[in-house]
């Protein structure tokens, strides 16, 4: 495929008095010997900054975000390559969203962070931006904060942790947290064994190293062409992803120069390429917020109707758990990683797509080989014969509702039952745990209350778990409805983001316990088999829930949170809403 381009050519097309910079520490006058004197006081000379691209290392590292605890380290690092090229790094912390410790939900705080690296960028004198980040929520809040901040930026993906490891058995991030858990509470496993998987899932830094979200969004990012490409996928404890952060500190010092922005590099084919990788790696359905929401502040119309018209053609490649049965993102690049996979996908990306890299995707995918036809299958032998998500459309989900088809069991394709409706999670965790409760395997389980103002925050309560009932009986998969999202790492017919969310009195908050659900995969269709007269009638004594929050953060973003088809960003941050102030000082 082909398409057009601003033209970009590598070559220098500044000069070192028209950098960003040069406005805070140029000037012969009083504001600006403020700023030399006060980086003066950190023992810096001319020599360090005068002339130099100042370069933003944005670091959201924390102490209590394991999967970034090597980035302590590598801050250092991209700082050396930044000085290699006669740049001048700064360190800039940022929130980190850890997707281990964070309450309610990281994805409250998604928003916050973007917002936070935007007017980051936007006060501080730098002239470009490396972005560490990778744990779930990370990668799009900075993509998005910093896409809207406009200048030169480079995203360095934390990379996966080691496999884990436990009495010789291989064990995934979160999918083998759910699926021990289950065996738990069969009494299909001791206390001992319990012990030992809980010291043997995490065994490095890096984040979750299944195709989760964290894999989902770091290939993602990787194929907008906002990565040195193919970087994505080296483990976060292998000696390259040292290497890689210093050449990102080199890169981002030429970027500036090369006054290589990120409107030439996000364009609607990085999105087209960004879905096509995402579809073909088995992703995780959290991809569907983020891309929305990151195009959205690309000022581009990406829809849900577009990720579903491109599952429909994308087989599942990557045979990366969860939707492919045993191998992890470690195995996925020694079988070449997404070098390899996007240099199968070929045909279906636009290898004219420009990348940090200065050069276009086509050009980096040159040479990729893959080493393992297991791990990366060839097209006409796939995992998974579409595309990793559907998009439901009916009268359960009229703005939509997304489904993984590749990790839920395949009788589900087309099913019918009863359902069984629960209004809090509280609610819903006391009846599963009641063994005596009425379900069959038919009954569809239904969460609600649990969207983007329900949650609050839209958490990942969609995998919702299997009765007691049924798991004694040996089941392990059943229909689950709700307007929350679900862990990346988490599998089963889980249909999910029911927009508009129950809350604000969309049509799931008028279903019964008892109702039929019918679910049409291959149509793409949700439905309650309830006449629109009764529907009426229960929208009439339908009543809206008291609100979350009363004040601060929480309130604002009840105020201005758009809806999961939307990608639940807050509505003053698309670049429609209005004009930023001061932008013509960037
Ligand atoms: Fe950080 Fe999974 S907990 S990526
Ligand atoms: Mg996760």
């Amino acid at each position: 495929m082909s398409s057009s381009h601003t033209p970009y050519t590598k070559e220098r097309r500044k000069e070192s008095s028209e950098l960003r910079s040069a406005r805070w520490f140029g000037p012969d006058d009083l504001r600006s010997f403020g700023h030399r004197s006060r980086i003066m006081q950190m023992g810096y000379a001319p020599e360090d900054w005068a002339g130099k691209p100042i370069i933003g290392v944005i670091n959201t590292w924390s102490d209590l975000n394991p999967c970034h605890a090597h980035f302590k380290h590598r801050v250092e690092d991209v700082k050396r390559g930044v000085l290699q090229m006669g740049g001048f790094p700064v360190e800039m912390p940022a929130i980190t969203l850890s997707e281990s410790f964070m309450k309610p939900t990281t994805m409250l705080y998604r928003n916050m962070l973007a917002m936070e690296v935007e007017e980051q960028i936007r006060a501080h004198p730098v002239d470009g931006v490396v972005l560490l980040g990778g744990c779930d929520k990370t990668t799009p809040a900075l993509i998005m904060g910093a896409l809207s901040a406009g200048l030169p930026m480079i995203y360095l993906p934390a990379g996966p942790m080691l496999r884990g490891n436990y009495a010789g058995q291989q064990l995934g991030s979160g999918s083998d947290a759910w699926k021990y858990w289950d065996e738990r509470r069969a009494g299909c496993i001791t206390d001992k064994q319990w012990l030992g998987i809980e010291g043997g899932i995490a065994r490095s830094y890096g984040h979750c190293m299944t195709m989760g979200t964290a894999s989902t969004m770091t290939a993602i990012a990787d194929a907008m062409g906002l990565c040195l490409t193919g970087v994505s996928s080296i483990p976060a404890a292998d000696a390259n992803h040292i290497r890689m952060a210093s050449a990102c500190g080199r890169r981002i010092v030429e970027m500036v120069w090369e006054d290589l922005v990120p409107g030439k590099i996000v364009t609607r084919d990085a999105f087209h390429n960004a879905t096509t990788v995402a579809m073909a790696t088995g992703c995780s359905t959290n991809a569907v917020v983020h891309l929305l929401a990151m195009a959205r502040r690309a000022g581009i119309d990406w829809t849900l109707e577009d990720l579903d018209r491109m599952g429909r053609t994308t087989p599942v490649i990557a045979n990366i758990r969860p939707s492919g049965d045993k191998y992890l993102m470690e195995d996925f690049y020694y079988a070449g990683g997404l070098l390899a996979l996007m240099s199968r996908l070929k045909e279906k990306l636009v290898l004219d797509a420009l990348t940090v890299t200065g050069d276009t995707l086509g050009e980096n995918l040159e040479g990729a080989e893959i080493y393992n036809e297991d791990v990366i299958r060839p097209l006409s032998n796939p995992v998974y014969h579409e595309g990793s998500l559907a998009v439901l459309r009916g009268n359960l989900c009229p703005d939509g509702a997304v489904i993984k088809p590749s990790a839920c069991d395949q009788r589900f394709q087309q099913h019918t039952g009863p359902a069984l409706v629960f209004d809090s999670y509280p609610e819903m965790k006391a009846a599963i745990d009641d063994e005596n409760l009425e379900v069959t395997p038919d009954h569809v389980l239904v969460l609600r209350n649990a969207g983007p103002l329900g949650g609050p925050g839209m958490p990942e309560w969609g995998m919702l778990p299997i009765p007691k009932a049924l798991i004694k009986q040996g089941h392990r998969d059943m229909l689950r409805i709700s307007d929350a999202r679900m862990s990346g790492t988490s599998y089963g017919a889980c249909v999910l983001h029911v927009a508009p969310e129950s809350f604000v009195g969309g049509p799931l908050a008028l279903l019964r316990t008892g109702d039929l659900v019918r679910l049409d995969i291959p149509n793409r269709s949700l439905d309650m088999l309830v006449s629109d007269e009764e529907l009426e009638k229960r929208r009439a004594e339908w009543k809206q829930p008291e609100p979350r929050f009363e004040r601060g953060y929480g309130w604002m973003f009840a105020r201005h949170v758009t809806q999961a088809d939307k990608g639940c960003d807050f509505d003053y941050l698309s670049p429609e809403f209005g004009r930023t102030a001061g932008e013509p000082d960037i």
